[in-house]
């Protein structure tokens, strides 16, 4: 099989990382994943070789949360002498709770791994892309990063940097006329991935809520939005159906539903 191109997805072989994989595999890419558990992976790839039995998957098992960890991948893409076309920053995981009852350790980990990680990456593949003016980054965020979230204060600020950061590129780019694209996702909770789980909020409002989404959903949404070179993507449907009303609404009633949301249900 002629590949097109060659995609780097942290994550891909879960949820979104996973449902964003199969279209760059219908669109004959070259995968390499990188994510946190090797049995992981060879599971996933197995299942997607079923449907796509001519892809090429590479792979990496590495603690994306380790501070040397985005150095170490892009060390092991220039070892195999792989160029990146695309790069898909999508590892990430939640915390959730008040702060302080929240663990010290895995909000430090969590920082590291959806800034530190998302930066560097960011970073030294830009650089590679602007030097050939030509490549697409897509950053995942969250709608988390719309605004003040309680009880995810520390996600909620990560994905607040990746949202800012993402968007601040791709005006840099805009401004150089490159051929070389940055595109931020905000999903709105999404439910049968294993985020929910990670971040212990199995019994939290917002999965069941109005505005919650699929992976399949937001894997549609971001591959559309990643194509066509878009600064910013809201997905899924109603969260980009009813975002416009969030700017007519005093912030205080958006609290307040949000408290509700963000609330455990008591059954
Ligand atoms: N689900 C939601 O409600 C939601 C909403 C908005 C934004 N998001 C964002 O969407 C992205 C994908 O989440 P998801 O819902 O698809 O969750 P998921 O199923 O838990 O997928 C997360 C992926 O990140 C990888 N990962 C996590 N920690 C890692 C680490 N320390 N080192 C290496 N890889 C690591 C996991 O690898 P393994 O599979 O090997 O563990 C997995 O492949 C995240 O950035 C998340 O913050 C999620």
């Amino acid at each position: 099989m002629k590949y097109s191109q060659t995609v780097l997805i942290t994550g891909g072989s879960s949820g979104i990382g996973f449902e964003l994989s199969k279209y760059f595999a219908r669109d004959a890419y070259h995968l390499v994943w990188v994510a946190a558990y090797e049995e992981e992976i060879t599971v996933a790839k197995q299942i997607l070789l079923q449907s796509f039995p001519e892809i090429r998957i590479d792979s990496l098992a590495i603690d994306l949360s380790q501070s040397n960890a985005a150095q170490a991948v892009y060390q092991w893409t220039k070892q195999k002498q792989w160029t990146i076309d695309v790069l898909v920053n999508n590892a990430g995981f939640g915390t959730y709770g008040f702060l302080g009852d929240t663990s010290l350790e895995k909000e430090q980990a969590m920082i590291q791994l959806n800034v530190y990680t998302v930066y560097t990456l960011t970073h030294l593949f830009l650089k590679e892309m602007k030097s050939r003016n030509t490549g697409k980054i897509l950053n995942i965020s969250s709608n988390t990063a719309l605004q003040p979230v309680p009880r995810m204060a520390t996600y909620a600020a990560t994905k607040a940097f990746v949202k800012h950061f993402s968007e601040s590129i791709h005006e840099e780019l805009k401004a150089l006329k490159a051929d070389v694209s940055i595109t931020v996702v905000c999903p709105a909770a999404t439910k049968n991935t294993k985020f929910q789980q990670s971040a212990a909020m199995q019994k939290v409002r917002t999965f069941e809520g109005l505005l919650c989404t699929t992976p399949e959903e937001v894997a549609k949404d971001a591959y559309k939005g990643l194509q066509k070179g878009k600064k910013t993507v809201l997905t899924g449907a109603r969260l980009r159906n009813t975002h416009w009303l969030t700017k007519l609404i005093p912030n205080s009633i958006i609290q307040f539903f949000l408290r509700k949301e963000l609330d455990q249900k008591t059954i």
